[in-house]
């Protein structure tokens, strides 16, 4: 049973990062102490860089790091020291910072982005101990907004949108001409936790066309089917926007 949507406005940047900050925390704990581990998917991008940077300035002194598994909800396609990388930004500004234990980065040294995305599976099935054909619950995913409405490496148009058997896939970004290695569908609304963190103007009109006008955008497809939605957005990215009362 899917469990209301829910949003929050947060009246600034700051405010964001802090109750991102919150809510990882406070999710890593119960779990921690629930399960005895933590499973998270980071998001790339650059919003949550502070979230990121307050998690790792010592205000989190209670989060047990050595618990937790860091996965990655996606990847450019690009060595893990590139400037570009999703794995190199989280490294710089979280997981080297805290001594990050099990950090299980998309592996885009391989030449061929298929078989980056054929590994990445397996170490799913690994870490989640997944039998055939078993989708893995993350405890808790997070992501970010594009202007276009994506949202992982799930863009409009591209073929991951409509991939229902693969975990990770590798995906063609037209815009970028480029490949991704991301996340599926599938996978994504298995989790028990999706947060969105959305900051800025320019994120404004993607969410005044999912929110208002329901338009299929990637985005709009993240609907954890037993899972909670939380959607952070600094009041700069909610603008004008009317969000239905009713987000169930
Ligand atoms: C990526 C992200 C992508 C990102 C959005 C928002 O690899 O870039 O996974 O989905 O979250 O593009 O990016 P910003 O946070 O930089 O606005």
């Amino acid at each position: 049973m899917a469990q209301p949507t829910e949003i929050r406005i947060l009246s600034s940047k700051d405010d964001l990062f802090q109750a991102a900050a919150d809510e990882f925390a406070n999710l890593a704990l119960s779990t921690v102490r629930d399960h005895g581990r933590f499973t998270v998917a980071l998001s790339g991008g650059s919003t949550p860089k502070g979230m990121h940077e307050l998690l790792s300035s010592g205000a989190f002194p209670k989060i047990p790091w050595d618990k937790i598994s860091f996965f990655f909800g996606d990847e450019r396609y690009v060595p893990p020291d590139h400037p570009e990388s999703n794995y190199r930004m989280a490294n710089e500004t979280l997981l080297s910072k805290v001594g990050a234990k099990h950090v299980f980065r998309m592996p885009t040294e391989e030449r061929d982005p298929e078989v980056a995305a054929r590994a990445y599976e397996v170490t799913l099935v690994e870490q989640f101990h997944l039998s055939p054909g078993e989708f893995p619950r993350f405890d808790l995913i997070i992501l970010g907004l594009g202007p276009d409405g994506h949202t992982a490496s799930l863009f409009p148009a591209s073929r991951a949108l409509d991939e229902e058997k693969h975990m990770v896939v590798a995906n063609w970004v037209e815009k970028f001409q480029s490949y991704r290695i991301t996340l599926t569908y599938p996978v994504i609304n298995y989790a028990a936790n999706v947060t969105f963190l959305v900051s800025g103007s320019d994120k404004t009109p993607a969410l005044h066309r999912i929110f208002e006008e329901n338009a299929n955008l990637p985005a709009r497809r993240i609907q954890p089917a037993q899972g909670r939605l939380l959607w952070l957005l600094d009041r700069e990215a909610a603008g004008t926007v009317s969000f239905p009362a009713n987000l169930g």
